[in-house]
């Protein structure tokens, strides 16, 4: 206290407001700018050892100041983006964020409210989003739920719920004790984060039964049936199926109308991971394909990809919402709610899962369905679909290339094709044309494994492509796939035509 000095007092707000609102505005339109131009620049940079070699910087005990500090984020970080606003990016599967979650993403950080709890408006905005999300997918009234970071989280959020239920034990209280035999199932196409799930529920990852799929990719519900009765016979405990509506290889929708079934026949619970596929069901077109989402016990999917809300908003839906609430709510006295003041509000979103200090999630969500309503969204998921079957054509037009598998929705999977490769070295070049593809800034897909061979993968989650950019994505690879055939001295009767 000695050293203290009233008059001295100090703040991390600007001390010219002026200063500060020129700088403010400058940045939000260098955001537009950068935004609307995203077309004419390259789809990814490398970011050169310069600019790592800065940002290896000692820590900063004495501040700089904004206008300096924005100015180094413009030279060091703005242009070495992921790149998954361009109308080129293809990878994994990324949404394409909005303009418009510019402006929410600006409010929330001026708001700065604290989501874990309370009595105030974020509270009613996240559940206004739910309650949409609950219609859009057939949940009932009183299913609960929860903005997360994606749906690796949300997954983890439900198993949770699911394994509490089948435990056999009062987990909270004991641990895992008996329910150290549960086991579950899923596709071998199922995406990882379920694996990660199972792990961090201290099942281990051999509780995940790998269900081989049919010619579709979907889940063979035959195999499926004998495996959970050759684990009963076996002394463990089925207690969970998870269906993917959407796998990240193919798109592949398992049958989850069927599942819905079987889990119900069997007293199973039913999980669905539709991380993006579940944004189909905004599109009248597309919403028949995912016939049985609305009888899951739980369901996670994501905002940020096929919706294109701004990184990062996943959700997870638990059809028993008092199970849901059981499995997280803990209030110590300093969490205490309240019947009046800002303590109340009733359920708080920290009983919901994990975290208790959370962003403002839900805000993006809501500015961006009530700008552009459910209908867009199911529209643009839709031309996605047709784009994949577009570019589906053109790979099947040109000789050098070769389809690996039909799509079902909006992802394509081929690769350059040459004779008297070995699969190994057919692998390693179509891995060389996709990084080749991407450090020249063309275009961002990925790779996957289809049938065991290293696929161009192409993954349109991208409300800025148009067909033209997979016209020139097929002929910069057959381009650059002689080139880097070329490079090694090999031969490809196609080339030499
Ligand atoms: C089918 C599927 N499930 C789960 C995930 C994980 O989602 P997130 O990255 O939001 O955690 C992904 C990510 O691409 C996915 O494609």
């Amino acid at each position: 206290m000695d050293d203290f000095m009233p008059e001295r007092e100090q703040t991390l707000d600007p001390a010219d407001w002026d200063e500060f609102r020129r700088l403010a505005h400058r940045a939000l339109d260098d955001a537009i700018g950068y935004l609307q131009t995203v077309r004419e620049r390259p789809v990814w940079v490398p970011v050169p050892e310069e600019v790592k070699t800065s940002l290896r910087q000692p820590i900063p005990v004495d501040g700089q100041g904004a206008e300096q500090t924005y100015s180094e984020l413009q030279q060091l970080i703005l242009p070495y983006a992921s790149g998954n606003i361009h109308p080129r990016f293809f990878g994994w599967v990324q949404g394409s964020g909005t303009a418009s979650g510019i402006v929410a993403e600006m409010m929330a950080a001026a708001m700065n409210s604290n989501c874990g709890g309370r009595d105030h408006g974020a509270g009613y905005v996240e559940n206004c989003v739910l309650d949409w999300c609950k219609q859009i997918f057939g949940f009932p009234k009183d299913a609960a739920g929860l903005l997360v970071s994606g749906t690796s989280m949300a997954t983890l959020i439900a198993m949770v719920v699911a394994r509490n239920k089948y435990a056999g034990v009062d987990v909270r209280r004991d641990g895992l004790g008996a329910s150290a035999r549960l086991v579950a199932y899923a596709s071998v196409e199922v995406h990882e984060s379920t694996t990660k799930a199972l792990e961090t529920l201290g099942l281990g990852n051999q509780a995940l039964r790998r269900i081989p799929t049919n010619s579709s990719f979907e889940i063979d519900l035959e195999k499926l049936t004998e495996a959970i009765a050759a684990d009963r016979a076996a002394g463990l405990k089925p207690f969970c199926v998870v269906g993917s509506a959407g796998t990240v290889n193919t798109g592949a929708i398992d049958d989850l109308d069927s599942l819905a079934d079987l889990c119900r026949d069997q007293d199973l619970w039913f999980h669905i991971d539709g991380a993006f596929g579940a944004i189909a069901a905004l599109s009248d077109k597309l919403r028949p394909r995912l016939r049985g989402i609305e009888r899951a016990d739980s369901l996670s999917f994501d905002f940020h990809k096929w919706m294109h809300v701004q990184y990062d908003c996943g959700c997870v839906l638990v059809r028993d919402g008092a199970l849901h609430h059981a499995a997280y709510t803990m209030r110590p006295p300093y969490l205490q709610g309240a019947d009046r003041g800002l303590a109340a509000g009733g359920q708080w979103p920290c009983d919901f899962g994990l975290e208790l200090s959370r962003s403002y999630r839900a805000l993006k969500v809501w500015f961006t369905l009530k700008e552009n309503g459910t209908r867009k969204f199911g529209d643009l998921a839709f031309q996605n679909v047709q784009q994949a079957r577009y570019l589906a054509e053109l790979v099947k037009q040109t000789p050098d290339l070769e389809l690996l598998v039909e799509p079902t929705l909006n992802i394509v999977s081929f690769r350059y094709r040459a004779a008297d490769l070995t699969r190994a070295e057919s692998d390693s070049l179509n891995k060389d044309i996709v990084a080749e593809l991407q450090e020249r800034g063309i275009a961002a897909p990925s790779t996957a494994r289809i049938h065991g061979d290293l696929a161009i993968r192409v993954c349109i989650t991208n409300h800025r492509a148009r067909l033209e950019d997979f016209d020139l994505l097929v002929a910069e690879t057959v381009r650059l796939g002689r080139e880097v055939l070329q490079a090694r001295h090999l031969s490809s009767p196609h080339y030499s035509r």
